[in-house]
C-alpha cells in the first residue's frame, strides 16, 4: 500500500462537513468567515435531517437554475423565492428594528423601479387608463416627538386595479402607478391613485411551481408599496395595507404588521372629503402618518 493511501482521509458526511469547515478558516474578513461556516453547518445538517439524495439535490439545482434564468431587469425570481421562503422578513426584522412610534418596515418586493416621476402634492399616480375606485391616500410624515417633516420624499408605487404592476402588463406605459411626491412645510402628503386591490404574486415561473407543489396560494392583501426618507433620519420600506383585505392572515410573503393596517373608507356622496379632495362620488380615502426615527 503506498504512503499516500495510509493518510487519513474524511470518510463520513460528517467527515467531509468537518473539513468543509476547516477550508474556510483562513478567511480574511471575519464576517465572511462566520457567515460561511455557519452556512455550511446549516446546510449540511438540512441534508442530513432529509436525507436528500443525489436525485433530489439535481431537482434543486433545476429549480435554482430556472429561478436565475427567470431574472431581469422587470423579473426578479430570486426576490421572489426570497419572499415566498420568509428570509426577506427574518432579515428585514433583523436589519430594520426600529424605534417604538416609528413607522415599521416591511418586504420590499420586486416590483419597486428606480427613476419614477416626480409628482406635485395631490398628482395622480394613474398615467394611463383609469379602473377602479379613486382614492386619497394622505396624512403626514413626522418625527418621533410629532414633529413635521418638511420636504420627506415619498417614493410610491402599486398594482394597477387589475392586479398587475405595470412591468408585468407590456399595454401600459411603465412608471404608471408610480411617483416620488414631497412632503409640504406642515409635513403633509397627498397621492391621487386608485384603491389597492389583492393580487396574486407572479406564479408562472419556479416560484409559483414550489407554491403549486406545496398547497400554498399566491395572495398578496391590498397595499400600497412607499419609501420615505428624509436627511437625516432613517428611511423606511413599507406598505399601508387595507383594514378589510380577506389576505391580511395569509400573505404569500409574510409582509402585514399591524401597525401598517389602515382603514380605506368609501364616500358614496359629495360630501367635507370630495371638497378637500376636489373629487367626485364614488371616490375613497386612506389617511396614514409615517413616523421616521433619527437617522443611527
Ligand atoms: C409586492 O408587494 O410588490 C411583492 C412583494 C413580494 C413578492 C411579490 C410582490
Ligand atoms: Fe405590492
Amino acid at each position: 500500500m503506498s504512503t499516500a493511501a495510509l493518510k487519513v482521509r474524511p470518510t463520513t458526511e460528517d467527515d467531509i462537513t468537518a473539513e468543509v469547515l476547516r477550508r474556510f478558516d483562513n478567511t480574511q474578513d471575519p464576517r465572511l468567515k462566520q457567515i460561511m461556516q455557519s452556512l455550511v453547518k446549516h446546510v449540511h445538517a438540512f441534508l442530513k435531517d432529509v436525507q436528500l439524495s443525489e436525485a433530489e439535490w439535481w431537482k434543486g439545482i433545476e429549480f435554482l437554475t430556472a429561478t436565475g434564468h427567470m431574472c431581469d431587469d422587470k423579473r426578479q425570481e430570486f426576490i421572489l423565492l426570497s419572499d415566498t421562503l420568509g428570509i426577506s422578513m427574518v432579515t428585514d426584522l433583523m436589519t430594520n428594528r426600529k424605534p417604538t412610534g416609528a413607522t415599521e418596515s416591511t418586504v420590499f418586493g420586486p416590483f419597486h423601479r428606480d427613476g419614477a416621476p416626480a409628482k406635485e402634492y395631490g398628482a395622480d399616480i394613474v398615467s394611463k387608463d383609469r379602473h377602479g375606485m379613486t382614492c386619497y391616500v394622505h396624512g403626514r410624515v413626522l418625527d418621533l416627538g410629532g414633529q413635521p417633516i418638511a420636504n420627506a420624499e415619498l417614493d410610491v408605487w402599486q398594482a394597477a386595479a387589475d392586479g398587475l404592476y405595470d412591468v408585468q402588463d407590456t399595454s401600459l406605459e411603465t412608471m404608471n402607478m408610480r411617483g416620488k411626491f414631497h412632503t409640504k412645510a406642515d409635513g403633509s402628503y397627498l397621492v391621487k391613485t386608485t384603491r389597492p386591490v389583492a393580487y396574486q404574486i407572479p406564479s408562472d415561473g419556479p416560484v409559483g411551481k414550489m407554491l403549486a407543489a406545496t398547497n400554498r396560494h399566491p395572495w398578496r392583501p391590498a397595499h400600497v408599496h412607499f419609501v420615505v426618507s428624509a436627511p437625516g433620519y432613517s428611511k423606511v420600506t413599507t406598505h399601508v395595507f387595507d383594514s378589510v383585505d380577506q389576505w391580511l392572515d395569509g400573505d404569500a410573503v409574510f409582509g402585514v404588521k399591524n401597525s401598517l393596517i389602515a382603514e380605506f373608507n368609501v364616500h358614496q356622496s359629495n360630501d367635507d372629503d370630495a371638497k378637500k379632495f376636489s373629487a367626485t362620488a364614488p371616490f375613497c380615502t386612506c389617511e396614514f402618518d409615517f413616523i421616521l426615527a433619527p437617522s443611527k
